[in-house]
């Protein structure tokens, strides 16, 4: 009794001090709003590039000079990609200064990067930490980012991209979560935790963007900008949940994307921003708009001239302007010939110092910009051990034929092809923020550390032909080798953002070395980087152990070779599916069934007369060192609201090892129709040899029921499949009613 009167006592006390605190900063926002002229106004909601670092096209206007000027007049609310490498610390803090120092209100700017899987020490791009399955491991790899960042005056990352795609044509998969809305949502979830601590004001947290709202990942053709065109049942299911999930996570601010939604550009949507984010989901944060977005809504035939994207996007709901001096130049003109309501502009401003209260920047602007933080933690031993450990459990095992893998370390003679072996800086992948070119641990440098045993010969690269030469060079190699390592994949730099791709097979002719290697000796171990799912097609036929090991950041070579010595059993499952050729794509494994599936051979049924439906790898798929079994379904629908799902998993191998149980639904009859499969739950399981564990679920109406096309959420009665496994291709099936 005591116990609970104290739980109830502390929920009460921290009702209270919460909304006195929300009721302290909302007031201090009034008060200061009061204060600022329009023109100061209008200055918050702009945000300029620094002077450093570009990530997106150039505009004609933002001079240093300008800039200047502008951030000594309280122009300015936020800047990005200010403290780029050297004197971070010094560079955040100068600018902040010529503000709240010359500025007649003395606001402090938010400075802005795209902190995407780290600061300094980088963790494995998010599609391979996505990998892992393991949202504890993705939550600490952003609380990293955020405390390297923070510590030298970062105060937000424009991350984490939650957009689901369905397409690795598009080179920005490799920051997202992968294909799933369910696996996507925990995933924007741990790391907007990440990023964000459980307080703002904490010194080494940073604010959270969702980004792209919305829809950006369904690129046409996954050719990066490009128009996107969903269907509603769509929309409501697969692409709004992650940003749902992000804004019950607690996400400080949404990003809008560069596409059209329904012929309407995100930034000057609407409906998106206002009816959706805004109004029916209350989001309380800022939205920012894209880089250049607002301007590019002319391109897009929206707008007639800049000063008419500056209304459109200001009536949608988008607060701030990144670099396209659309509301700096447009929004005091109208708003005084009444075009615009200064509500609009008040709204956007109070949201803007809000999140500058949060995080603290009115008590210190300096406050992040901490030398001796900056020196004792960015970079430090112990991020490079966590990142270690998030690489490790990365790394998807996608063929082990034979157990090839792990390899002894008697082995003898091991050859390594491929440039990509001794790459100190492709393993950093894309969006890098601040890290050192070149300082990533290659995995020669990994494997070294186990063998002396080992000749590399480059052989390929995937940036350029090397010539015939060290072509012949590897294949010779290969010849006079008991076993051969071949890396093989994407450059850094092949992936993210402006890197589409229409081809996405291997780069260059490192899939002919792999062929010609093959001819002379078939005992391969092909070791994969890349930032999106590759067409394997051919070596998944003929090579007997295929590893997949992304960008995997700063430690990749110590994990890659740890894994394929076996002092870690591999426990990552495929966050995309794998197709088998690109004229299957899009390809997901939550698809519907369609009028016509195929069951036999028929002829008038949904498939290719050239290729088969199923993808190469599906999504959820990825081996270990050892085998699972799964057995025993059980499915009590006793309490309707909680159905409750049990089964064994028993470790038939001979070495311990970690599982990531899947489990599937389908609603088999819906007003509207469901897909074939749905994940609904998942939990990575460690088990030692011979152990059988029980797993048990329960299914409340979130998992069981969806959108209709209005937006609506239902649960219908109804029959369901359940079905589990160590992938989408599930191994037990089962069903019940929902009354
Ligand atoms: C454009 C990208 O689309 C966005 O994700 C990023 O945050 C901004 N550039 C700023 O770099």
């Amino acid at each position: 009794m005591k116990k609970v009167f104290t739980i109830l006592l502390s929920i009460v006390l921290f009702t209270i001090v919460n909304a006195n605190g929300n009721k302290g900063t909302n007031t201090k926002v009034e008060n200061l709003l009061a204060k600022m002229t329009l023109e100061e106004k209008i200055g918050q909601l702009t945000q300029y590039n620094g002077f450093w670092n570009v990530t997106g096209p150039v505009p004609n206007d933002g001079s240093a000079n300008l800039k200047y000027v502008d951030l000594k007049n309280g122009l300015v609310g936020s800047m990005l990609n200010v403290n780029y490498k050297e004197d971070a610390v010094g560079n955040i803090r100068k600018i902040q200064k010529i503000v709240v120092e010359n500025s007649r209100l003395h606001i402090p700017l938010i400075f802005g990067l795209d902190v995407v899987h780290g600061y300094k020490t980088i963790a494995p791009i998010p599609l391979a930490e996505s990998a892992s399955w393991d949202l504890e491991a993705i939550e600490k790899s952003a609380r990293i980012a955020a405390i390297e960042a923070s510590a030298t005056g970062v105060n937000w990352t424009f991350a984490p991209m939650v957009d689901i795609s369905r397409d690795p044509r598009w080179g920005r998969v490799m920051e997202g979560g992968g294909e799933d809305p369910y696996l996507g949502s925990k995933i924007a979830a741990a790391r907007i935790k990440g990023f964000q601590g459980t307080n703002l004001a904490d010194i080494n947290t940073i604010a959270a963007t969702a980004k792209h709202f919305v829809g950006y990942g369904f690129s046409e053709a996954g050719r990066d900008y490009n128009t996107v065109d969903i269907g509603t049942s769509t929309f409501y299911n697969i692409v709004l949940p992650p940003f749902h999930a992000a804004l019950d996570a607690g996400a400080k601010t949404f990003m809008t994307s560069f596409n059209v939604i329904n012929g309407i550009p995100s930034t000057g949507n609407k409906f998106l921003l206002r009816n959706i984010l805004k109004d029916k989901w209350n989001f309380q944060g800022f939205v920012v708009s894209d880089w250049g977005a607002i301007g590019e809504m002319i391109n897009h035939g929206f707008a007639k001239d800049l000063k008419h994207s500056a209304e459109l996007a200001i009536n949608a709901g988008c607060d701030m302007d990144m670099e396209s001096y659309a509301f700096k130049n447009h929004l005091k003109e109208l708003v005084e010939k009444g075009k615009i309501d200064i509500s609009l502009i008040d709204d956007a401003v109070r949201r803007i110092l809000k999140v500058k209260y949060e995080l603290g920047l009115f008590d210190d602007p300096y406050k992040y910009c901490n030398e001796e933080r900056y020196k004792k933690n960015v970079g430090s031993q112990e991020h490079q051990n966590a990142v270690l450990e998030i690489a490790k459990k990365s790394i998807v095992l996608l063929k082990n034929e034979n157990k090839t893998l792990p390899l002894k370390r008697s082995q003898q003679k091991l050859a390594v092809i491929g440039s990509l072996a001794d790459d100190k800086d492709t393993p950093l992948g894309n969006w890098r923020a601040a890290a050192v070119a070149n300082s990533a641990v290659s995995v020669l440098e990994g494997l070294k550390k186990y063998t002396k045993n080992i000749t590399f010969v480059k052989g390929v690269s995937p940036d350029s032909i090397l010539g015939t030469e060290e072509f012949n060079k590897a294949v010779n190699l290969a010849k006079n080798s008991s076993c051969v390592l071949m890396v093989l994949g994407e450059s850094g730099r092949q992936t993210g953002e402006a890197r589409s791709k229409a081809d996405i097979g291997f780069p260059q002719n490192q899939e002919e070395l792999l062929k010609a290697v093959y001819k002379v000796n078939k005992n391969i171990v092909l070791v994969l980087m890349n930032g999106r799912p590759l067409i394997l097609t051919w070596a998944e036929e003929h090579i007997p152990a295929i590893l997949e090991t992304w960008h995997l950041g700063s430690q990749s070579g110590n994990a890659i070779a740890g894994v394929l010595f076996g002092d870690y059993n591999p426990s990552g499952k495929l966050p995309m599916t794998f197709p088998r050729s690109i004229g299957q794509i899009p390809i997901y494994y939550n698809h519907y069934n369609t009028g016509r599936p195929c069951v036999g051979e028929e002829n008038f049924c949904s498939r290719y007369i050239d290729e088969v439906n199923e993808p190469l790898y599906p999504f959820g798929y990825g081996l270990s060192y050892t085998e699972f079994k799964y057995s025993n379904l059980k499915i009590d629908n006793t309490d309707n609201h909680n159905i409750r799902v049990s089964f064994n998993i028993k470790n038939t191998g001979d070495v311990a090892g970690e599982e990531v149980v899947q489990l599937y639904i389908r609603d088999k009859v819906a007003s509207v129709v469901r897909p074939v499969k749905e994940l609904k739950g998942f939990n990575k399981i460690l088990l030692q040899p011979g152990e059988l564990k029980n797993v048990e679920f329960t299914l409340t109406d979130k998992e069981l029921g969806y959108y209709l096309n209005d937006g609506k959420f239902i649960v219908e009665p109804g029959e369901f499949d359940i079905m589990i496994g160590g992938s989408s291709r599930t191994s037990l099936k089962g069903k019940f009613i929902l009354r």
